[in-house]
């Protein structure tokens, strides 16, 4: 079985990343889409919020299961019996990025390689920071997350728990 992880931060989960991961989705035989810690970010949901949300986007992808991991990508790709890692890349910035993270990833576990996928013409605008910049300044968010993501979150406002 062909098993991929999609490691991210996910803050939040974009229009981008489903995209992404929809199309990791069809290439291999199951994928597990995990939030994770960038320690050169300081997030503004949560990693339980950014792991709920990640879940209502995703529900109903079949092969395809979220998960949320504060440790290290390379021992979780290994603990889920999976070779490859998948990342979106929107342009030359990010794949500069994402080479050297796999190069780092493969030295860490040389049985990991990194498939990076070009991310879709319409959405190389969209980004995590782009929505966070609509959240704060209460702009349509429709434009770029997905909508159970939305819903979830306009119950933690009205909770006061965001
Ligand atoms: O969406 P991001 O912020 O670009 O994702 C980066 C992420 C979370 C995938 C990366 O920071 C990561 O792999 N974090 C887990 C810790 C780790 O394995 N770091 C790389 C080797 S030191």
């Amino acid at each position: 079985m062909k098993t991929a992880v999609y490691p991210g931060s996910f803050d939040p989960v974009t229009l981008g990343h489903l995209d992404v991961l929809s199309r990791a989705a069809a290439l291999f035989d199951r994928v597990f889409v995990c939030v994770m810690m960038n320690a050169g970010k300081n997030p503004m949901f949560t990693a339980q919020q950014r792991f709920e949300m990640l879940c209502a986007a995703t529900n109903g992808l079949e092969n395809v299961t979220a998960e949320l991991w504060t440790g290290l990508l390379a021992d979780y790709a290994r603990s889920r019996d999976a070779r490859w890692l998948v990342k979106g890349v929107r342009s030359a910035t990010d794949f500069d990025d994402e080479f050297s993270m796999a190069q780092i990833n493969r030295a860490l576990d040389g049985e990991l390689d990194t498939v990076l996928i070009p991310s879709r013409a319409g959405l190389m605008h969209i980004s995590s920071t782009m929505a966070r910049e609509m959240i704060k300044y209460s702009q349509p968010l429709e434009l770029c997350m997905p909508q159970a993501a939305i819903q979830l979150m306009k119950g933690w406002n009205s909770d006061g728990k965001s």
